[in-house]
């Protein structure tokens, strides 16, 4: 076979295009989902697609498809792609660099004027991250059937915007509903979002799976009062009682769960006041393990804790699953693909779990799926610092394009 490469320069290019939307002074992007910023990067890459005289659509839930036509074009198409959604304070590739490779692929093989046998679709998913809307991964979650339209429709933001009011005021609410769309096979390209291809001298990591993650919102109630005019020993203060479930959480998944990660992420403290007491939080708990019996243990430690920091405090406590995804098994057909192009391009390579979430463990539920990961400095993510080489992003846009093409050609 004749060697094609992907234009790591126009690849590179594209990504620092897409991070112009919602730049942040520190070098970082914000581009929460169904926002402003998010509706401009969805027009650019529409733009693109139009431009570069590719078919594309979007569905019930806003997802993008930009389409490769193949000779065939009734075949499910090969699916790439990942979120144009950012974190408040996120960087430049989380999820940019999937949707960015994939269409960096189309564009190689369409230029080469090879025309694939079924069609390739590269896809925006709607709120990968779930910051503004819960749950994370909406978009590829209704796509494969684990989550309903009304569900995420229904969803709040923190000013109780809806979810399907935010998407038809951005215009990507599209008729065709995201559950009927079909695909033969799913990849996702990822920056890794930690330190160990990096520190081990890898190129490609094979992604075999991802740990499992169960998400809780908790709310506190306190009593609002004098700070200057009331006791300690009187007190019933929310703040307080919500710092020591945070320490005890830190104490649990450190002490008691080796493997484990659990992190508290938001708070919210009301009344907010400087000079009250505070009667009432509300705060989030991501928890994180490549088991899901082990997950289901840290939920209910944390329930007994928690209900035991609040008597002592006496404050009230309640706990809600926000969301719970399984550990994920990707196809070993798919991987084994991943694997032979990283072999056949000459990159070293090793297989890993993936400690992020991804749209792919939604989507592995429908369609078999994969995922390749390349390295990024010294493994931040989920910050604005967040970098990537240009030589190691072209690396991992090769792997995906011999293994599309083993695919689709
Ligand atoms: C996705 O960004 C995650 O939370 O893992
Ligand atoms: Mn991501
Ligand atoms: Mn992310």
């Amino acid at each position: 076979m004749k060697r094609i490469n992907i234009d790591s320069t126009r690849l590179w290019h594209t990504i620092m295009e897409m991070a112009k939307i919602g730049a942040t002074p520190k070098g970082g992007v914000k581009r929460l989902a169904l926002t402003e910023t998010d509706k401009a990067a969805r027009d650019l890459f529409c733009f693109w697609a139009e431009s570069d005289g590719f078919e594309y659509e979007w569905d019930s839930v806003g997802n993008i498809f930009v389409t490769l036509q193949g000779k065939s074009k009734n075949l499910p198409p090969v699916l790439i792609g990942s979120h144009l959604d950012t974190q408040p304070t996120g960087g430049k590739f989380d999820g940019i660099y999937g949707v960015m490779a994939g269409y960096e692929v189309i564009k190689t093989i369409k230029e080469q004027g090879i025309k694939p046998s079924r069609p390739i679709t590269v896809v925006n998913w709607t709120n990968e991250e779930g910051v503004r809307f819960t749950p994370a991964m909406a978009g590829s979650g209704v796509f494969s059937g684990v989550y309903t339209e009304e569900e995420i429709y229904n969803s709040t933001d923190n000013n109780g915007m809806t979810f399907k009011n935010e998407l038809e005021k951005i215009g990507y609410r599209g008729h065709r509903k995201s559950v009927d769309y079909e695909a033969e096979v799913y990849i996702e390209p990822h920056i890794e979002q930690g330190p160990i291809l990096e520190s081990e001298n890898y190129k490609i990591g094979i992604v075999k799976g991802v740990q499992g993650q169960l998400s809780l919102d908790v709310s506190v109630t306190g009593f609002e009062s004098h700070s200057g005019s009331t006791p300690m020993n009187m007190r019933k203060d929310a703040l307080v009682s919500s710092s020591k479930m945070c320490l005890a959480l830190n104490r649990m998944a450190t002490e008691q769960f080796p493997g484990s990660v659990a992190t508290v992420g938001k708070m919210i403290v009301h009344p907010g006041a400087r000079n009250t007491v505070p009667g009432k939080t509300y705060f989030t708990i991501d928890i994180r393990h490549p088991r899901k019996d082990i997950l289901f243990e840290m939920e209910s430690k944390i329930k007994q804790h928690f209900q035991n920091i609040a008597d002592e405090t006496g404050t009230k406590v309640e706990i809600r699953k926000a969301w719970f995804t399984p550990p994920v098994i990707f196809n070993s057909i798919c991987a084994e693909t991943l694997r032979k192009s990283a072999e056949f391009l000459g990159y070293n390579f090793m297989e890993m779990v993936s400690g992020a979430g991804h749209d792919a463990c939604m989507v592995n539920n429908k369609v078999p799926g994969c995922m390749v990961f390349v390295p990024c400095e010294k493994g931040i993510s989920h910050n604005e610092l967040e970098n990537a080489s240009p030589e190691d992003l072209a690396t991992g846009a090769n792997v995906l394009l011999y293994s599309v093409m083993d695919f689709a050609i």
